[in-house]
């Protein structure tokens, strides 16, 4: 998608030289536009962690690219395998939810597994981690064309009035490689002509709504509006939200939705409302392991900091000020489980189905092991 003007992926090998991946360093966003040097795996797993670069598709991705560079810098340790095992075991343990984080790693082990000798290992890695690109890519663009047949659905209904789409956090093209899970309906809509408006939260404590979703929407000329986190159960009571469309950072075999704080609030409100909540995601968010969200799903618990501080940019720098006495107790978890009865439907790059094991079966038959 575009960013000042110009297209932009999230991740990338820098041109002339396959040892360094770049990445948007989404830190610095909305004010600047930073390009950051990724030039090994540490350096990677830092990235990941510290939320230079964030959301399900994209960590997985990045993920990727920390076992490449690993596989390429293997050569300088006595053990290649076992450091190569070690990095696995370190980058899955930068953020917990994201299933695609130990897709995505698990597969570059097994990738590089199959080659013999240095070169072949080397050579495995790279076309491993451009295939998960390549089809991150591909995914989420067929999210857009699956899931736009619900806004055209709405646009209709409303006879070409803007159709009024809520989400949370950033399930943008900035969280995937490009288009976006939740964003890439949207996009298509508004490449369509029918007229969309997005109503974008704040999503605290981390703001990836105002800082990044915001203004991805601006970059892009699609109309929205910016609210804060509790305005949206409002705006459903007046009818102003057509459906909320959201994305998911890992979603089980019976449909349980985890995505950002908030997201089970907000399809509360839906339910209560009678508004249609969608969840978007590629089916490398779907764990196939996992039936119960509650229960099963790890959920990452953040820093405190992030509520006891307000950060502004000043300068080319954040800074914090303090918004709470410094001994307060904090509790921030930075998910939370949707259970498949408040989902409407889930949107996939295969198609659109209920949030339910034998409607997701349906669609990914190849992944049901009881049935192979
Ligand atoms: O903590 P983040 O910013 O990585 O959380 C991201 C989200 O919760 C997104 O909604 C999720 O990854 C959706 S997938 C594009």
């Amino acid at each position: 998608m575009k960013a000042g003007g110009r297209h932009f992926e999230t991740i990338w090998l820098k041109p002339g030289d396959p040892s360094v991946v770049q990445v948007i360093d989404q830190r610095f966003l909305p004010f600047d536009f930073v390009i950051e040097d990724l030039t090994n795996e540490e350096e990677v797993f830092t990235a990941i962690r510290d939320m230079h670069i964030r959301g399900a598709p994209l960590i997985g991705a990045a993920a990727a690219f920390g076992i490449y560079l690993a596989q390429l810098n293997s050569g300088k340790h006595t053990s290649p395998d076992a450091f190569l095992q070690q990095t696995a075991r370190r980058l899955k343990s930068a953020r917990p939810t994201a299933v695609n984080l130990s897709f995505c790693v698990d597969r570059m082990i097994m990738a590089i597994a199959e080659g013999s000798g240095r070169r072949e290992k080397n050579e495995r890695a790279l076309e491993t981690v451009l295939e998960i690109v390549d089809e991150e890519r591909e995914n989420s663009k067929k999210i857009g064309e699956q899931g736009v047949s619900l806004i055209e659905a709405a646009s209709r209904r409303k006879t070409g009035e803007p159709v009024n789409i809520l989400t949370h956090c950033n399930a943008g093209w900035l969280a995937c490689i490009d288009y976006g899970t939740a964003t890439a309906p949207i996009y298509k809509a508004h490449e369509m002509g029918i007229p969309v408006h997005v109503w974008v939260d704040e999503t605290r404590p981390r703001n990836q709504g105002s800082r990044l979703t915001a203004w991805e929407m601006a970059e892009n000329g699609v109309p929205y509006t910016l609210i804060a986190d509790n305005t949206g159960g409002h705006l459903m009571q007046k009818g102003l939200v057509d459906m909320v469309l959201v994305g998911s950072d890992r979603t089980t075999i019976r449909g349980d939705v985890a995505n950002k704080i908030g997201t089970y609030l907000k399809a509360l409100a839906a339910h209560d409302n009678g508004v249609p909540f969608y969840a978007a995601m590629p089916s490398s968010s779907i764990d196939w392991s996992v039936e119960d969200g509650l229960s099963e799903i790890p959920i990452e618990e953040r820093g405190g900091d992030e509520l006891l501080y307000l950060e502004t940019y000043t300068g080319g720098k954040w800074v914090r000020t303090p918004v709470a006495r410094s001994d307060t107790p904090v509790y921030n978890a930075g998910f939370d489980i949707t259970p498949a009865r408040l989902v409407t439907a889930l949107i996939t790059e295969r198609g659109i189905c209920k949030a339910e094991k034998s409607a997701i079966f349906d669609l990914f038959h190849d992944k049901n092991t009881k049935l192979l």
